[in-house]
């Protein structure tokens, strides 16, 4: 069978700690910020108290289960598996001198475990939380000395596992920061412009360090960033349309542009004029940015589109990132609009942008599903979805794209990050469990299980 995929492309899945873990407070690992949103990314940020209870605290229990779902994964053929490193295992408060050996050994057994089956590991330091520690005392991403416990907590993990991975991420959808700062930067909702602004800066000079550290380190590890790619179409030809789409794909791609670039990108010095935001950049902070990363990697579930006109700006925000809808696009039950096409677009602009290799780390449907009495699961929208998406995959590297791998979000249902709801399903593995927390946790495979492993096996020629 033919096929344009590379030989050694690293086809998998991606999860995240927080999302499958459970085991909050197992082995001395301490509070995170996710920890203290247990209605997900956008809902409120609560205290906790003994004996409270939130869906994330057992998640699917991956922390016991782990070795049951890689085998799943290598039956399925996984090359590769993303996942994050719980800071808070490593380092319970953030601020400690030494780390917490229990948390850094149980990452040692799941690598372990991932070698046995030669599946690579591609590892993100920070998924969407950090020590709450830092934040309560330190001011989150808001404090510079958080660069230097981000750099002790990265240098512990790379001296750690320098023999056992060598694919890191440094920031999941590190422009995130901007739309929820709790859970991107630890700052409380509502922080002005401002004080997002200075705790990204902080955040891409954390990484730019990061970077350092890894190539000193691992010298054959390669280290990339993470962006949530969402790429915004004008909603007409209008100049002015076009204008403001430029202006708001540059709000995320500004974050690339450090991390790929080395440097603040010159249309930068407008932004923060315009919107009247100083940012204490010192010259040691430039040093620090001109490290920059091996390659891209993003998610990507849907594109959006922008337009000058109020009216309609203020009528139809829904998704993530407060987008226009599509009239062209369907929607999924989430309302995120599902544009394949956009994919190709998305890595073309990314490598036409940066000329480097790119990885696709997150893409996927989150979907109801329903178990059939004879206890099948038969998710053909979700295969339909993903098989879409990677022949634009194909297309894109038909066009030139030079592509590392592709894992697909949630190859295992998990706990969906935006309102931690259980019934928003992304798996080829079926996990027994409801919005309340109840059921058996039981695993089973559903018919995208298989697809996806006759994709995997045949490098691509069966879609
Ligand atoms: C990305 C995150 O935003 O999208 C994941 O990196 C998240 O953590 C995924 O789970 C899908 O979002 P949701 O809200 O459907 O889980």
């Amino acid at each position: 069978m033919s096929t344009i995929f590379p030989e050694h492309f690293l086809w998998g899945g991606a999860v995240a700690a927080n999302q499958v873990e459970g085991a909050y407070l197992t082995d001395g690992k301490g509070l995170s910020t996710s920890d203290l949103q247990p209605q997900g990314v956008f809902g409120p940020v609560v205290e906790r108290h003994a004996g409270d209870s939130g869906i994330k605290d057992v998640a699917i229990d991956f922390y016991h289960r782990y070795p049951e779902d890689i085998k799943l994964f290598a039956e399925m053929g996984f090359r590769c598996l993303r996942t994050s490193i719980a800071w808070t295992r490593i380092f319970p408060q953030g601020d400690e001198g030494q780390p917490n050996e229990a948390g850094l050994a149980f990452y040692d057994r799941l690598f372990d475990e991932m070698a046995r089956y030669h599946i690579t590991p591609l590892i993100t330091l920070s998924h969407y939380e950090m020590p709450y520690g830092l934040v309560k005392n330190h001011g989150g991403w808001g404090s510079r000395d958080t660069i230097d416990y981000f750099e002790r907590y990265a240098r512990t993990v790379f001296q750690r596992y320098r023999h056992k991975v060598k694919h890191w991420l440094t920031f999941n959808e590190i422009n995130m920061s901007l739309h929820a700062p709790f859970t991107g930067v630890g700052l409380p909702e509502g922080s002005s412009r401002q004080a997002i602004y200075q705790a990204i800066h902080h955040q891409l000079v954390a990484s730019a360090r990061a970077v350092k550290a890894c190539h000193e380190i691992i010298p054959d590890g390669r280290i990339g960033n993470m962006l949530l790619g969402g790429l915004l179409y004008p909603l007409s030809c209008k100049p002015e349309d076009m204008l403001e789409t430029l202006q708001q794909n540059r709000e995320w791609l500004f974050f690339g542009d450090v991390q790929a670039r080395g440097a603040y990108p010159a249309y930068m010095a407008r932004f923060f004029t315009d919107q009247n935001i100083q940012v204490t950049i010192t010259p040691q902070d430039r040093t620090d940015l001109r490290e920059t990363v091996d390659f891209i990697s993003f998610s990507y579930y849907m594109t959006g589109c922008v337009t000058t006109d109020q009216a309609l700006n203020n009528q139809a925000r829904g998704n993530i990132l407060n987008m226009v809808p599509n009239p062209h696009l369907a929607s999924s039950d989430w309302g995120w609009q599902i544009d394949p096409v956009g994919l190709r677009l998305l890595m073309n602009e990314l490598y036409d942008r940066y000329r480097k290799p790119l990885f696709i780390v997150e893409n996927g449907l989150g979907a109801r599903d329903k178990v059939e009495a004879d206890g099948s699961i038969n998710d053909d929208y979700r295969i339909r979805y993903l098989n879409d998406h990677l022949v634009q995959v194909g297309e894109a590297i038909k066009d030139g794209v030079e592509v590392l791998g592709y894992t697909c979000w949630g190859p295992i249902d998990l706990v969906s990050a935006s309102k931690a709801e259980f019934s928003k399903r992304y798996g080829f593995i079926y996990v027994d469990r409801d919005d309340q927390g109840n059921g058996t946790l039981e695993r089973r495979r559903k018919k995208s299980f298989h697809w996806y492993a006759g994709v995997v096996k045949s490098n691509g020629a069966t879609l």
